[in-house]
């Protein structure tokens, strides 16, 4: 496999990160809309990205972004309705979905309400393969997280999921999380993307960081976000979370 190329970046605080990772996803989205004509985005959850969506949902970003042209899919989602607190639709839409005008028939929620998560991963699965055909789903960007175990999306630390080789999207259940029942891109999609950005603050992820990038051998869930072909990894850190870096 062509070894994807990591890009790390460190700037100083986590409103910094926000700033930086607007101005990648501008210049990202820009790139796929005149090479393809749209910009396939998967966002992330958790509270990191809240920052970023705040900042393209004002000037100078929102108008820098050509909103008709996004098709927004999320990284993954917990196993709540939509107007759960823990839901990562809910926190997207607030602080960027509600603001921009992206069609709403171009942005694919993960219906975490659905009891059965098999069935709505199976259905996910299945608008994600219907947005990109005739090709294969390849994301022009995917944001992610990390956790402090070195988790992304919902894919944890020794999980089977991470073993996944055919599926796009999966249903699972984890100890390891506040909502334990999840549904995520597998890690199939995610290195079929163009780029990757990781956006990570917090000295509490500094080791993570650290092993993350530093251990050949690391078996991290965000070590194993490694794009093929083309793609590109960017880790974005503030100074607290590269802190591991030496
Ligand atoms: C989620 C995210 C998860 C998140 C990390 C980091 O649903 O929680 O997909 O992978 O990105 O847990 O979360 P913070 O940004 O809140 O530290």
């Amino acid at each position: 496999m062509a070894k994807a190329l990591a890009d790390v970046t460190v700037v100083d605080t986590p409103a910094a990160l926000a700033g930086e990772a607007a101005e990648l996803f501008v210049r990202v989205a820009a790139g796929a809309v005149a090479d393809r004509g749209r910009f396939m985005v998967a966002l992330a959850g958790g509270s990191t990205p809240r920052g970023l969506y705040t900042r393209l949902a004002g000037e100078p970003f929102r108008s820098r972004v050509s909103w008709p042209h996004a098709w927004v899919f999320f990284g993954d989602e917990r196993c709540v309705p939509p107007t759960d607190p823990e839901s990562n639709f809910l926190m997207a839409h607030e602080t960027l979905l509600a603001r921009v005008p992206v069609p709403s028939g171009q942005i694919f929620r993960i219906r975490g309400e659905e009891p059965d998560t098999a069935l709505a991963a199976a259905e996910y699965e299945g608008r994600l393969r219907t947005a990109f055909e005739p090709g294969p789903a390849c994301f022009d960007l995917i944001l992610l997280g990390m956790g402090l175990d070195g988790h992304v999306a919902s894919l944890f630390p020794g999980a089977p999921v991470l073993e996944e080789k055919e599926r796009l999207v999966a249903a699972l259940e984890t100890r390891a999380a506040v909502v334990p029942r999840r549904i995520t891109l597998t890690l199939p999609v995610v290195n079929a993307a163009r780029r990757v950005l990781f956006m990570i603050a917090g000295a509490e992820k500094a080791r993570s960081v650290a092993d993350a990038l530093r251990n050949p051998a690391s078996a991290l869930p965000a070590a194993r976000v490694r794009p093929a072909a083309r793609g590109v990894v960017t880790w974005l850190l503030d100074r607290e979370a590269a802190s591991g870096l030496g």
